[in-house]
């Protein structure tokens, strides 16, 4: 699926990991790594933040774009800025480039967090939560339009992000939708133990509470409550059966007690 030569642009909102991710990969994958944004910073002689100050957003892209084009015959894996989609020739150089464009998908809360972090995002530092949130419905339709395939990124360590991209340069056609498919359901597998260390979390602090004011650590009428309010939840959706609450509340709660219990015979 990988076109010849093995050239890999990255595409994504700032914060995605694009450059993070373009390494590893160029890591693994014994390859050459080039990010956009040093190579203007490198042209310009100048920081992306001064480039924004001195000659505008306008002047940002102008520079951007030359570069997108020079490095359209790059043999390696190539990160972009976020707001290469900003500019409708970039989308034209990069729906007709030589690479393959993978879009690194996201999610808004992960990459916010990830950017405040980091904090050195001209456009992070003039913009409101409602005007990101804005930029990112106008860009993801965009991403979505010029890659070749879109990698789901929430809860994913970057070493994990490149092994599945490099899975695709041995990927024929007919394995493409379903390796973009699992892309997806690995990610909500790590999303749902990312849930579950949080619920952990909690337990510690009921734990506390009852330690405090002297309250049984079992509450068998509550756990029934529960399962009862869950099961009717979810009553309408047939593949959350009865018993698949049943079997995941009782390995939560049970590990959850043990928990507890641990913790009051400390
Ligand atoms: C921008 C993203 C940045 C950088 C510039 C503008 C954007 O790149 O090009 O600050 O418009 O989203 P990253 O995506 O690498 O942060």
């Amino acid at each position: 699926m990988i076109k010849e030569p093995d050239t890999l642009m990255l595409i994504g909102f700032m914060g995605a990991g694009k450059t993070t991710v373009g390494k590893e990969i160029a890591r693994q994958h014994h390859s050459k790594f080039l990010d956009i944004d040093s190579e203007i910073e490198r042209v310009a002689g100048q920081t992306i933040s001064e480039i924004f100050e001195t000659r505008g957003e306008v002047g940002f892209r102008q520079l951007e774009t030359e570069v997108l084009n020079d490095v359209q015959t790059f043999n390696g894996i190539v990160a972009t800025g976020g707001g290469v989609v900003e500019r409708q020739e970039n989308l034209e150089v990069l729906q007709h480039s030589p690479a393959t464009v993978i879009y690194l998908h996201g999610n808004l809360e992960s990459t916010i967090g990830r950017l405040i972090l980091e904090g050195q995002r001209p456009l992070l530092q003039e913009k409101s939560t409602a005007e990101f949130f804005a930029l990112w419905q106008k860009r993801d339709p965009k991403y979505q339009q010029i890659a070749n395939f879109t990698v789901e990124t929430v809860g994913k360590k970057p070493s994990r992000i490149a092994a599945e991209i490099i899975a695709l340069f041995s990927a024929n056609q007919d394995e493409l939708a379903l390796l973009q498919l699992r892309s997806q359901i690995d990610a909500f597998d790590r999303q749902i133990f990312q849930t579950i260390a949080e619920r952990f979390q909690i337990v510690e602090d009921i734990a506390r509470y009852k330690e405090k004011f002297g309250i049984a650590t079992i509450q068998n009428n509550r756990m029934i409550q529960q399962r009862i309010a869950l099961k009717s939840d979810f009553s309408a959706n047939k593949d959350i059966t009865d018993d698949m609450i049943d079997n995941i509340m009782t390995i939560l709660m049970q590990a959850a007690i043990d928990k507890e219990v641990k913790q009051l015979n400390r």
